[in-house]
């Protein structure tokens, strides 16, 4: 086994394929002066007191903590609280550390995602299981669970039981994937619960955490909450036709995965109740019937799959939910962060990483 405690240079930006577009903010996003400067001011005190979180006496759980913060990863989810925060006081002590929250609590969810997944490569870089053990990478992921709980505890009691309340239906939306649905039940609907619970649930938060510590009324934290639960089924559907269309430059993960782990995504549910039928329909659902660890068959899958007309059909799904998030998203009070979050709608639908 590789030395564990060894050192790893930090990799390009093109390496790990998150840089934003030049003539625009991150995601796309074509913000007003004021919010950019605000984004941009406090996305680097995210970064640093992410880092900070991160750092602690045991050097091994340190360094495979930073692996994955420095790595890059595009912080939606800190984003999100960042903007949410301006309905109301966007200055209010909570927001930065909320955003600080979702991430690790995000972060921690992949590290123990990519050893349930086999997954070697994350954010353009080695997956702390490939490059540790399952083990250390376990390990670390809980302990990202608990910077983020100690940092929750000052935001308060509710915030700690929103937190509390999304996180267990994270684990029942990766469970239940990974249970599959039940005999002769809905396929389709247990999948669309399985996207809503295990992401619509942290990223509906961030929205909700930026809202509420903000101060911002009631019916916006409200509205904003639900609108940012539709973005998240959204962002989980771009990312499952991602698995199957990017590539690895594009998405710093190993495409496929999801064909060769077996779970059943949008595209192959369309190909299996025959919604868009292609040339190679029968051998597509014979392949789809199958375990797909073997190398080819599995590029025979993806590339069949990645050829198929139930590719459209499921970005059309995608650009529905997208749709639906905008259309709560109008009822609320017109304000530049308005935009940014329609704006969101628009990334979520066209993003390629
Ligand atoms: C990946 O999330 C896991 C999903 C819920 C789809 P992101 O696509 O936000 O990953 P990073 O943070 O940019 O690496
Ligand atoms: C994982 O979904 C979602 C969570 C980590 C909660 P995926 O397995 O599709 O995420 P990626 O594609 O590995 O990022
Ligand atoms: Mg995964
Ligand atoms: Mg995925």
């Amino acid at each position: 086994m590789s030395n564990v405690f060894a050192e790893e240079p930090r990799p390009s930006q093109e390496e790990w394929g998150a840089a934003p577009p030049q003539d625009a903010g991150p995601f796309g996003l074509h913000l007003d002066a004021a919010l950019a400067a605000d984004a941009k001011e406090r996305l680097a005190s995210v970064e640093e007191l992410l880092l900070e979180s991160v750092h602690g006496e045991d050097p091994l759980l340190t360094e495979a903590s930073k692996h994955l913060v420095v790595a890059g990863g595009k912080r939606f989810r800190p984003m999100l609280v960042l903007l949410a925060s301006h309905f109301g006081d966007p200055a209010a002590a909570g927001v930065v550390p909320a955003a600080v929250v979702v991430e690790l609590t995000h972060l921690g969810t992949l590290y123990h995602d990519d050893v349930m997944d086999e997954a070697t490569v994350r954010r353009g870089r080695e997956s702390a299981n490939a490059r540790w053990t399952n083990t250390v990478a376990i390990l670390t992921g809980d302990y990202l669970f608990a910077r983020a709980s100690d940092l929750l505890a000052d935001l308060g009691p509710d915030a700690v039981r929103i937190q509390a309340r999304a996180f267990a239906r994270l684990v029942r939306g990766q469970i239940q994937e990974t249970v599959g649905p039940a005999e002769g039940g809905d396929d389709l609907k247990h999948y669309l619960r399985v996207l809503a619970d295990k992401t619509g649930s942290l990223i509906a938060v961030s929205g909700q955490f930026g809202a509420l510590l903000s101060g911002a009324p009631a019916s916006v934290v409200e509205t904003v909450t639900s609108a940012c639960e539709k973005i998240g089924i959204a962002f989980q559907l771009s990312d499952d036709i991602l698995d199957i269309d990017s590539e690895a430059e594009q998405s710093g993960k190993t495409p496929g995965t999801d064909l060769r782990e077996g779970i059943r995504t949008l595209p192959m549910h369309h190909v299996l109740a025959g919604v868009g039928s292609g040339p190679d329909d029968a051998r597509l659902r014979e392949l789809l019937a199958q375990d797909l660890s073997d190398d080819t068959l599995h590029a025979e899958a993806l590339a069949l799959l990645r050829a198929h007309p139930a590719m459209d059909h499921a970005r059309a799904d995608l650009r529905h939910w997208a749709e639906d998030a905008r259309a709560d998203l109008l009822t609320l009070p017109d304000i530049p962060a308005r935009s940014a979050f329609t704006g969101l709608c628009d990334y979520v639908v066209s993003r390629t990483g």
